[in-house]
């Protein structure tokens, strides 16, 4: 039963939404994308991804060295590196395999010289590979693209993204990767060839969501890949480098590809949560990233793998319930104009309370969650999801301690949206304002 007391705290700190004025010192709109994208922030693209310095600034603040820091909605890893750096062990978790994929390889820090060497005999390989390829055939043979014979949807949806020419390369240059023993250097290489496979397929190359561009300059895909691997080798080294002077190089820093409801985390084990959760009907990761999901089979087929993502359209079947007054005040106006809509976004508040009492489960007493989220409209509707996140997380036990407005710089978020859809447009073409401003919502266990 929820307590007076907390229904009074919520009404508090729904007012304090009203008062707070953007601070500026949160904004970081000095940095240039060389600082955001330091040592091994730039691996990989992933949408949404946290400025590094502003993880950095709340474990600093908020925990001390050996403490440990939990990240439940870790996309790329950003959070997971900056505590690594900062001496704090920490735990990541994500429903999404290419967020594992590419956490893994961030927070693996390689021993620079012997990088160097694997690379080099990758390389080698390749190119040998590649010579036998067109000593052997004039016209090169169009290989199994798995070690397992594939089903119909999965090859049709490569074949769809990808010129069979190109497909070939990439197929001698992944056989080359998947001998590799070693499997720090094994992830190294798989982030690296994820990352070139966008601008190998037909994927437009100024569009985040899966459209084509059947007109697209195509690269040679091992030159991209020699780019890359420079880049991550001239990354992974300054990384490594650092973690050695600060001493850091074996604390813990562990990513899991698990679902936010059930973390796979002891209770009161965990003293900072630092996160950005998925925002509702915004991003379908699941097609975002496909290219890597079908290429290393993490899904036999879309249609299964969107439902396991919070905030996707695919909510046919599920139950959630969000347990504040808000949300529901907001589904139902939502639902006089769009039922659909409003579906996707109740059940969406509804799986984030399951995240949050997860949350709750594994903090400490006197623990924190730093929770980073922006407000959204879907038509005239606005998504308070701020507000929301606090009304359930008071209702659970948390006290909201601080609330941070801060600006987004254009250049980091779309800051428009469609406002039929609530998805994410083009400036050119989106006409309702996504959230040009975002919350820092700070909340402590007691
Ligand atoms: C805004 S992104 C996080 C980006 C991250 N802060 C970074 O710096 O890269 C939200 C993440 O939530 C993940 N997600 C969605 N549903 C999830 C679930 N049920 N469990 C865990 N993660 C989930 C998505 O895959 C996505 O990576």
């Amino acid at each position: 039963m929820i307590q007076i007391g907390t229904v009074v705290n919520a009404r508090k700190s729904l007012l304090r939404f009203e008062q707070v004025t953007p601070d500026p010192s949160w904004a970081f709109d000095y940095l240039k994308p060389s600082q955001t994208g330091y040592l091994t922030h730039s691996y990989h693209r992933y949408p949404a991804k946290f400025i590094p310095q502003l993880a950095q600034r709340l474990i600093t603040t908020l925990s001390e060295p050996g403490e440990w820091v939990l990240d439940p909605f870790m996309g790329s890893g950003t959070t997971l590196v900056e505590a690594k750096l900062l001496g704090r062990p920490s735990v990541g978790v994500d429903i999404n395999p290419v967020a594992y994929l590419v956490s893994r390889a961030k927070v693996t820090p390689i021993p620079p010289g012997y990088l160097r060497e694997k690379v080099h005999r990758l390389l080698d390989a390749i190119r040998t590979g590649e010579e036998q390829l067109s000593l052997f055939s004039e016209e090169p043979q169009m290989p199994e693209y798995y070690p397992e014979p594939a089903e119909e949807n999965v090859q049709d949806r490569i074949r769809y993204w990808f010129a069979e020419p190109v497909l070939t390369r990439l197929w001698h240059i992944h056989q080359a990767i998947e001998q590799e023993q070693d499997e720090a250097v094994l992830y190294f290489f798989r982030c690296a060839f994820s990352n070139i496979l966008k601008p190998c397929s037909y994927w437009h190359n100024r569009s985040v969501k899966p459209t084509r561009d059947l007109n697209k300059q195509i690269p040679d895909p091992l030159v991209l890949l020699q780019m890359q691997l420079r880049k991550m080798m001239k990354g992974n080294e300054q990384y490594f480098n650092r973690l050695q002077v600060h001493h850091v190089l074996d604390i813990p820093a562990i990513p899991y590809c698990a679902d936010a409801r059930a973390l796979p985390v002891e209770d009161g084990s965990i003293s900072l949560i630092v996160t950005s959760p998925p925002y509702v009907t915004s991003y379908e990761y699941a097609d975002l990233h496909q290219l890597t999901v079908l290429w290393y089979r993490y899904a036999q087929d879309l249609r299964e793998f969107r439902p396991q993502f919070i905030g996707t359209a695919a909510v046919n079947g599920k139950e959630a319930d969000a347990q504040s007054d808000l949300a529901d005040q907001i589904v139902q106006q939502l639902a006089q104009r769009n039922r659909k809509k409003a579906a996707e976004v109740a059940i969406y508040f509804g799986e984030m309370r399951q995240c949050f009492t997860e949350m709750y489960r594994v903090l400490r007493e006197g623990g924190r969650a730093c929770i980073v989220i922006g407000n959204t409209a879907i038509g005239k509707v606005p998504i308070l999801n701020a507000q929301v996140f606090v009304e359930q997380m008071e209702g659970m036990g948390f006290v909201l301690e601080d609330l941070i407005l801060r600006e987004i710089p254009s250049k980091i978020l779309p800051t428009t949206r469609d406002s039929k859809t609530g998805k994410f447009a083009r400036v050119d073409d989106a006409d309702a304002h996504a959230y040009p401003h975002e919350y820092i919502l700070i909340l402590r266990k007691i």
